[in-house]
């Protein structure tokens, strides 16, 4: 007689990367137990019965904004992490632009009690790779980090971004001890100088977001990236990829064997230029949602490979903090951990994709 399991999801058909088949699944602990037949499955405490549905693996966000400690007004680690749950996301990464910043070994051991405390599901958090953290990074990877971020342009929290020399010598510490490094790739000195000739022009609208952050920003920084990536062995991943220009220097570092990935997020996907008279505001992230033309072109670079993941950058703001009439106080980033996967299923079921491409990318 076999050992008796918490929960079998019986009678499903099962989603794997590269196949669909009837199946049951057995959960112990917290850990997948046995893969099979419905008669096949060992005794359990509960039973789910799955009949007519598909079953996925849970998605691994790579990328949220959990903002605690700091914001509590925004979210906190319980929220957010409930919020993935209830939207099929079983595993979150943790960005470290809370308050204090993740940059030090005392900040990280203080978000990890925190974390483990609330979670509802499984996370790893990240920590800042910036000019003042390079001196940390040992005791940062053995305070356990899934990864470092590397802010080359502002964002929310206004983490200041290193100099070109400072992330050479950050690629070349973190090189050898495997990490990858995520990266706003954003150049920051070009957003500046933009963002302030707009304002100076009496610019306040919401588009005007999209002007000081053309997609030149994003193909310069990712080029950069990828020749100090290549140059010094650092393992690198270009977060929240918003144009087709962008897939040039993506797509050219990969073929170089340059160990670079990428990802992208439903809201450069499905909104474009035309929804910022709609949304306002709300509509402000970094980077900025483009013209609908690089929509085709992401999508096509998530087909053949060149985009490895979806991820959302779920950064929630309060209401009053993303509804300001002046389009420069408004704080960017919006929620999306909880509506990345039926985002992505509805297009799924539109024909845009398999089921089992979107598996690939979102938990794979
Ligand atoms: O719009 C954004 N908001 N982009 C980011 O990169 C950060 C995020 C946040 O933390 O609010
Ligand atoms: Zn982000």
């Amino acid at each position: 007689m076999s050992e008796t399991v918490d929960l079998v999801i019986s009678c499903g058909t099962v989603v794997s990367p590269d196949a669909s088949y009837p199946a049951s699944v057995a959960i112990k602990n917290g850990l997948i137990h046995a893969i099979g037949a419905a008669e096949a499955m060992p005794p359990s405490r509960e039973i789910l019965d799955a009949t007519g549905l598909h079953v996925l693996p849970g998605a691994i966000d790579v990328h949220v904004h959990f903002r605690d400690p700091g914001y509590p007004q925004k979210e906190d680690f319980a929220s957010g992490t409930a919020a993935a749950a209830f939207g099929g996301v079983t595993t979150v990464f943790d960005m470290p632009n809370t308050l204090p910043t993740v940059g030090t070994p005392e900040a990280l051991a203080d978000k990890h009690l925190i974390a483990a405390a609330k979670a509802y599901v499984d996370y790893g958090l990240y920590a800042v790779l910036g000019e003042d953290s390079i001196q940390h990074v040992g005791a940062l990877i053995d305070g356990g980090i899934i990864g470092f971020k590397l802010y080359m342009g502002n964002t929310f929290g206004r983490i200041p971004s290193p100099s070109t020399g400072a992330m050479l010598e950050a690629f070349e510490v973190v090189a050898p001890t495997g990490k990858r490094i995520s990266l706003h790739a954003e150049t920051n000195s070009v957003m500046e100088r933009r963002e302030q000739r707009l304002r100076a022009a009496g610019r306040t609208e919401a588009i005007a977001h999209l002007d000081a952050r053309p997609a030149v920003v994003a193909i310069e920084a990712v080029a950069r990236a990828a020749i100090l990536s290549e140059w010094t062995g650092a393992r690198i991943h270009v977060l929240h990829i918003s144009s087709a220009a962008e897939l040039r220097p993506l797509a050219e570092a990969k073929a170089r064997g340059v160990d670079i990935t990428g990802e992208t997020c439903p809201h450069y996907l499905l909104l474009s230029e035309k929804d910022y008279q709609k949304f306002g505001g709300v509509i402000r992230v970094n980077p900025p949602v483009r013209e609908a033309a690089n929509q085709l072109p992401l999508w096509t670079a998530l087909l053949d490979g060149t985009i490895d993941i979806i991820a959302t950058d779920h950064a929630p703001h309060a209401p009053d903090e993303k509804t300001r009439a002046d389009i420069w106080t408004v704080d960017c980033g919006f929620p999306g951990v909880e509506t990345q996967m039926p985002l992505m299923l509805t297009e799924i079921n539109r024909g845009r994709a398999t089921i089992h491409d979107y598996v690939r990318w979102s938990a794979e």
